[in-house]
């Protein structure tokens, strides 16, 4: 029995690859193996014998068991450690220039509006893509049954067990709600992200992007709105004089709250931005409603402040001159490599922010 027990652990341990492991499993414990039929001829011996040359075998079978199972994990990180030698990559090697991938000119926008805000002292903030009523709407002082909730279009998940449903966010406002409930005032972010509204058509595709700003604290104004958007406009167009249109409007989480303009002329069918008498909209904003701030537990005696958001893809199409919304989710590689980025060309207000 130890001979056998010797004969067959040496061939498992004795296996180099997994093939040749199988083989030495095979022969000790498949169907014709030694065990096997070690174990089939139990039946010619008389009851005492039996029962201790059955225990020796299921001994046995343990201890091969054991060990090829063993062996099988040490074989299998040496061939996934040869593996990973044999493919690997040198990735500080330079890339061929016909090869080289292009930033999407959403990601190049978010990149820029980012690099303006931060240099205005905002911190980046995300939320997540599917949200909650809660976050979206309620919190944001539209109450249920607030007809400006209909105006979202919103995309809703399936109902869950008690009766409520998760929804994608139709604009991101929630971060704001998220922001102020997890950020003690002072706080003044910049929230980027993807947005979904059940709308398809020239101007509207049901996922776009947007980018909410929101800066809370004890004495700010409707004043230091004006001047943050001013300068974020004049340094995104990277026009010195651009200027800017603020229309009262209404949204149910600003009061008061505004349309804002920037200059631009339409002569000839051909926008162009700068002072020229015409005017085109571009976001909305407004000064926080005290709903809002006592829904994000922020006492509306104390603190005060300003929020706005406004459509990535529009002030893209703007300041690259892409005409047609859609063709931003086509993936279509000619139009990226038309439109795209250089990928190391991070944008950054030294520097100038196209490369
Ligand atoms: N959430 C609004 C929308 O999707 C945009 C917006 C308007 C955001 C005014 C704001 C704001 O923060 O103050 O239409």
């Amino acid at each position: 029995m130890d001979d056998l027990k010797a004969e067959l652990l040496a061939a498992v341990a004795a296996a180099t690859d997994l093939a040749a492991l199988d083989e030495a499993r095979i022969a000790a414990l498949g169907k014709k193996g030694r065990l096997t039929d070690a174990m089939k001829a139990l039946g010619a011996l008389s009851p005492d014998e039996r029962r201790a040359r059955g225990q020796a075998l299921n001994e046995v079978k343990d201890a091969v068991t054991t060990a090829v199972e063993a062996r099988r994990a040490t074989l299998a990180r040496a061939a996934l450690a040869a593996r990973l030698e044999a493919e690997r990559v040198d990735v500080t090697l330079p890339t061929r220039a016909e090869r080289a991938g292009h930033l999407h000119p959403i990601s190049q926008t978010v990149d820029e509006i980012v690099a303006i805000f931060a240099d205005m002292g905002f911190a980046l903030a995300e939320g997540p893509d599917v949200e909650d009523d809660f976050h979206n709407f309620t919190a944001l002082n539209f109450p249920p049954g607030h007809p400006a909730r209909d105006m979202h279009d919103t995309f809703y998940l399936p109902d869950r067990a008690d009766g409520s449903r998760m929804l994608l966010r139709t604009h991101t406002s929630p971060v704001q709600v998220r922001s102020m409930l997890s950020l003690k005032p002072p706080i003044r972010v910049i929230c980027p992200g993807r947005t979904f509204r059940s709308d398809y058509d020239m101007t509207h595709t049901p996922m776009f992007h947007q980018v909410e700003g929101l800066v809370i604290d004890e004495t700010t104004t409707m004043a230091h709105l004006k001047g943050c958007l001013v300068e974020f406009c004049r340094t995104f167009f990277d026009v010195d004089d651009l200027p800017l249109r603020f229309r009262p409007s209404f949204f149910p989480f600003t009061e008061p709250s505004a349309e804002v303009d920037i200059g631009c002329s339409r002569k000839g069918g051909e926008l162009k931005l700068g002072n020229h008498g015409d005017w085109l909209e571009i976001l909305g904003c407004g000064m926080v409603h005290p709903n809002v701030l006592s829904a994000c537990g922020i006492d509306p005696q104390k603190y005060q402040g300003f929020a706005f958001g406004m459509g990535i893809e529009r002030i893209a199409m703007l300041k690259y001159g892409i005409p047609d919304l859609r063709t931003f989710f086509e993936a279509d590689l000619r139009w990226l490599r038309h439109y795209g980025f250089l990928p190391l060309d991070m944008p950054s207000l030294a520097r100038g922010l196209v490369g």
